[in-house]
């Protein structure tokens, strides 16, 4: 698989990775062997960066990956902190940093994490220096080689990278998402910042395979956060309204090369996006990852693709999301 340097990690990754909040819980039922087999699958298929945190299904994740990395050499796993505790600025203490440190080390049986993400902090919290003295300190004491952010905002994205040690922002880019391309992406790129593309099928919206009479279990995020009810509703189908997304995606449709999803053709499109160093779907079943790996080796779109991209997301999608992000 093609790899791209992780921005200030110094790690090289390869441009596919794999988002493992399927393998905690909020998207229904996802049973250990199914697990197991979404994790087998991307290091077998050459996927070499995994993004998980400590709050998905409270460690169950963290402790599925850990057992995937017992047995594979090579693997960049990226983990987050700070959403098991109220959303206060005042939690993001270096004494806090340590205690959520130590339990992700020990769900993933690491003495070191390559890379801890502060979990979409509230915005104070990313002009606060003590946060990010705090977060230099965990680098020095070995506890993390390197820490980047999950951000909600461009705006949060772009204050992130003007610090000198954040060595990746993780976003939400995609084909109903493309405010990061104005400024975040450009901004990283001169900074040496790695950008973790997430979300970028809109939880699942951009598979293509959805419905108006598509429904999602009671214990599925799609169905409990459609309106931002458990957290931000921007990490549900990217914060657009399901019937304008099945609109949007039915004109994507006569734009998929021959034999091309509709998922390869959103990751593809988020690959040749310059800036991004990893795009990380998250699967429930191992077929899921091995047609997401294939993404890495389509050519790159068109500029005609790419046109009717950026014309759907103009007609459709950018006035209920370019302001909001
Ligand atoms: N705040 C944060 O930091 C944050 C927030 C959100 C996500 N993330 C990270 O980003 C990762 C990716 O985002 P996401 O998982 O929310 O959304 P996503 O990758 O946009 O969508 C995942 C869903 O797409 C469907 N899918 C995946 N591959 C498919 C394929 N080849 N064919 C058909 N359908 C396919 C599956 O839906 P079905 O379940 O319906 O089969 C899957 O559950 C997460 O796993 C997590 O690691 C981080």
């Amino acid at each position: 698989m093609e790899t791209r340097r992780l921005g200030r990690t110094g790690r090289d990754v390869g441009v596919v990775g794999l988002g493992a909040w399927q393998l905690g819980a909020d998207w229904g039922d996802v049973d250990e062997s199914d697990a197991l087999g979404v994790l087998r699958a991307a290091v077998e298929g050459g996927v070499t960066f995994i993004d998980t945190a400590d709050v998905y299904g409270d460690g169950r994740s963290e402790r599925l990956v850990g057992q995937v990395l017992k047995s594979h050499e090579g693997l960049t796993v990226a983990t987050k902190m700070g959403r098991r505790v109220d959303q206060a600025p005042e939690n993001y203490t270096l004494e806090n940093f340590r205690a959520w440190n130590d339990r992700s080390r020990q769900n993933l049986g690491v003495d070191t994490i390559d890379l801890v993400q502060l979990h979409c902090p509230p915005t104070p919290v990313y002009s606060n220096d003590a946060v990010f003295d705090a977060l230099d300190s965990m680098v020095d004491e070995g506890r993390i080689a390197a820490y980047g952010v999950s951000v909600e905002t461009c705006a949060e994205a772009l204050t992130a990278i003007a610090r000198p040690n954040v060595a990746s922002v993780q976003i939400i880019l995609n084909a109903f998402r493309l405010k990061p391309l104005d400024e975040v992406l450009p901004a990283a790129r001169e900074a040496g910042v790695g950008i973790i593309a997430r979300v970028p099928l809109a939880s699942g919206l951009l598979s293509g395979k959805y419905d108006e009479h598509t429904t999602f279990s009671a214990d599925d995020h799609r169905t409990y956060n459609r309106h931002g009810e458990a957290f931000d509703v921007g990490e549900t189908f990217s914060g657009v309204d399901f019937a304008t997304g099945l609109d949007a995606v039915r004109r994507l449709t006569p734009a998929l090369s021959a034999g091309t999803t509709m998922a390869q053709f959103a990751l593809r499109w988020i690959l040749d996006q310059p800036g991004v160093s990893v795009v990380i779907p998250g699967a429930r079943n191992p077929a899921q990852v091995t047609g997401n790996i294939s993404a890495a080796t389509l050519p790159p779109l068109t500029n005609d693709q790419l046109a009717v991209v950026r014309d759907t997301y103009d007609d459709l999608i950018r006035p209920q999301i370019h302001d909001r992000w």
